[in-house]
Formats: structure tokens, C-alpha cells, sequence
């Protein structure tokens, strides 16, 4: 059995299609099973839990074999943090598979690093460093970011105006990948047992900028207005005011200037596909392509 923590997520959901189509037996811990409830339809066993709840934990990992973490407390509903779940949460899981004696496949970020600006990836290394030490047979998957997540952000900040929303000035090249190439490598992870002792980062075929990005959204929807930008000095503000009051949409701002004043790419094609050189490489114009344009007035499309 496949116990994936975060299997009603953007990744975690492909991930578990994939498994599930393979006829393997999939449990998903999840807060809120009521909302998942499609996931039956897939033959997915849903328990309720959340992973800073050790003892929930270790029930839900009982008689795994993998367990897959794609959780993140970055942000979403809950009062999450990445403390108490990329890294604490992820801890409670690895205990639970030590005990269960299963192996674990972790989710983490590529950047992950003690000094890195960003709560989240210290607390991803965090979870690493746990990881390593623990003894449990794991693989870690440091992901790029998700291209679709982006685009459906900037979609969404379109609304009304037609004109999507850029975070400081959208010249910096990252590097983006598709969700559904990392839905791939997890799932040949987690079969793969040859894949046990490695960190594999996965980026995509592309660095792009922001404002590239916000390009393709505008062109995707027939648009031509030019997107809008918030100033770096006006995100700083809101991180200290708005940031303090609610911290995930601090988390969300500190990290919109950090992408816009470094940049995040990675070096060479990433060692995932120098171990899996058949991966999928969905670039952006296959993404276009495949994704509907947004209807006048519609919710932005969702593109995985
Ligand atoms: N998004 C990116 O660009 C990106 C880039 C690199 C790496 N990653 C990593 O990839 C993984 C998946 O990311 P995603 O963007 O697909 O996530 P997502 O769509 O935002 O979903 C987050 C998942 O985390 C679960 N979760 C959050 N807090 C939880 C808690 N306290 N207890 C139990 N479950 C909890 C949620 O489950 P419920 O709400 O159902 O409980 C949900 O399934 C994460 O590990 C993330 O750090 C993401």
C-alpha cells in the first residue's frame, strides 16, 4: 500500500491517478476527505488526518509500504506553516515509516538550503536533513517550480481588467516545470527501489521570465493589454503590514521579491532526467496548447 500525504493536491492528485491506474492499492491522508470524495471513484482509500498530528500519523501509515509526502504549508487553509508542516509534519511522517518499516519519498524544492531567504526551503532541508539521518530507505525529489500553478496565478490576476498581475519587474529567468513531468518522476520513484539513497532535482526545459510568462497568458486568451507590476518597494510594505496580520500571504510576498530579485534556475537538465532520460519535458508552448483559453468572464482554466 501507498500512503501519500498531500494526495488532494496539484502534484499529489496526478501522482495518485497514476498509481491508482496501475492497480496498486492507494491511501490518501487528507483534512477534509468530504471534499475529495472523487478520489472513491479511483478505488483511493481517504483517511482523515493531519500530518502535525503524530498519532494520526502513524495510524495512517501503519502497514505502508511508501509512503509519498507532497504536502506543503506555504500556504492554503489550516493556519499552516512551513514549520509545522514541511518540516514538522514531514518528521511525524518519517517516524511513521520507520515504525511501519516503509520507505518514504519526499517532496522538496530545488534551492532547498539552511541560509536560503525562504522559510519554506529551510524548512524543505530541514525535512531532508531528518530524512537522511533516520535510515529509512528514501528518495527526495527537488522539484522547480510548477509552470501551471504560474500561469493559473496569473490568469486569476487578470479578472476583470484583462491585465495579469506581475510581482516586482518580471525580468528574472526561472525556471518552471510542468507538474505533470513531476507527477511522472514521483511515480517512477516511489516504484523504482534502485531510486533509494538519491536526491533528484527535476527542473523544466525552459527559464522564463514573469513577464514572458504573463506574455503567453495574455496571448493564450486573445488578449493584447500589457500585464501590470507591483513595485518591489509596495510588496515590501504589504510583507511587513498585511504580511504580519496574515503570514501565509507574508510568506507569498517575501517570496514574490526573492524570485524577482535572484531568479531561481537549474544547472544542466537536473539529475532526475540524467537517471530517467525518458521523462516527459512539457515546455510552455505544449502546455498552451493542450490548455483551453480562458472564456470571457470564466474561471481561469486549470491546466493540468
Ligand atoms: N507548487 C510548486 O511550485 C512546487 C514547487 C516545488 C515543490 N513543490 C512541492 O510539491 C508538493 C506538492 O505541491 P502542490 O503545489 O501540488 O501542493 P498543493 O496543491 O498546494 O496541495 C497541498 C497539499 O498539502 C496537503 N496539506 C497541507 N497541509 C496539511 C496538513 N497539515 N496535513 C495534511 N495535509 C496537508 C493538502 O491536503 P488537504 O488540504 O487535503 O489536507 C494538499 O493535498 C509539496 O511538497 C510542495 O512543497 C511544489
Amino acid at each position: 500500500m501507498i500512503l501519500v500525504a498531500g494526495g488532494t493536491g496539484r502534484l499529489g492528485r496526478l501522482v495518485v491517478a497514476r498509481l491508482a491506474a496501475r492497480g496498486l492499492a492507494v491511501r490518501v491522508l487528507t483534512r477534509t476527505p468530504a471534499a475529495h470524495a472523487d478520489l472513491d471513484a479511483l478505488g483511493v482509500k481517504l483517511v482523515r488526518g493531519d500530518v502535525r498530528d503524530a498519532a494520526v500519523v502513524l495510524t495512517a501509515v501503519r502497514d505502508a509500504d511508501v509512503v509519498v509526502s507532497a504536502v506543503h504549508g506555504f500556504a492554503g487553509p489550516g493556519h499552516v506553516s512551513p514549520a509545522s508542516v514541511d518540516r514538522d509534519g514531514n518528521v511525524n511522517l518519517i517516524d511513521a515509516a520507520a515504525t511501519a518499516g516503509a520507505d518514504v519519498v519526499l517532496m522538496s524544492v530545488v534551492g532547498a538550503a539552511a541560509d536560503s531567504p525562504m522559510e519554506l526551503f529551510r524548512m524543505k532541508l530541514a525535512a531532508e536533513r531528518y530524512l537522511d539521518a533516520s535510515g529509512v530507505p528514501a528518495t527526495i525529489v527537488r522539484s522547480a517550480a510548477y509552470l501551471e500553478l504560474w500561469l493559473e496565478i496569473l490568469e486569476r490576476t487578470a479578472g476583470r481588467s484583462g491585465r495579469p498581475l506581475v510581482f516586482g519587474r518580471g525580468e528574472n529567468p526561472i525556471n518552471f516545470v510542468s507538474v505533470a513531468d513531476v507527477g511522472a518522476l514521483v511515480e517512477r520513484v516511489v516504484l523504482d527501489k534502485g531510486a533509494r539513497g538519491r536526491t533528484l532535482d527535476l527542473g523544466g526545459p525552459e527559464n522564463l521570465t514573469m513577464n514572458q510568462l504573463a506574455a503567453a497568458v495574455q496571448s493564450r486568451a486573445g488578449r493584447t493589454a500589457t500585464p501590470r507590476h507591483a513595485p518591489q518597494a509596495l510588496l515590501r510594505l504589504a510583507a511587513g503590514t498585511v504580511g504580519r496580520v496574515n503570514p501565509a500571504v507574508g510568506r507569498q510576498l517575501r517570496s514574490a521579491l526573492v524570485m524577482d530579485r535572484a531568479g531561481v534556475t537549474v544547472g544542466g537538465a537536473g539529475s532526475a532526467r540524467e537517471l530517467y532520460p525518458d521523462l516527459p519535458q512539457t515546455s510552455l508552448a505544449d502546455l498552451l496548447e493542450r490548455a483551453p483559453a480562458r472564456r470571457r468572464g470564466g474561471a481561469a482554466p486549470r491546466v493540468n
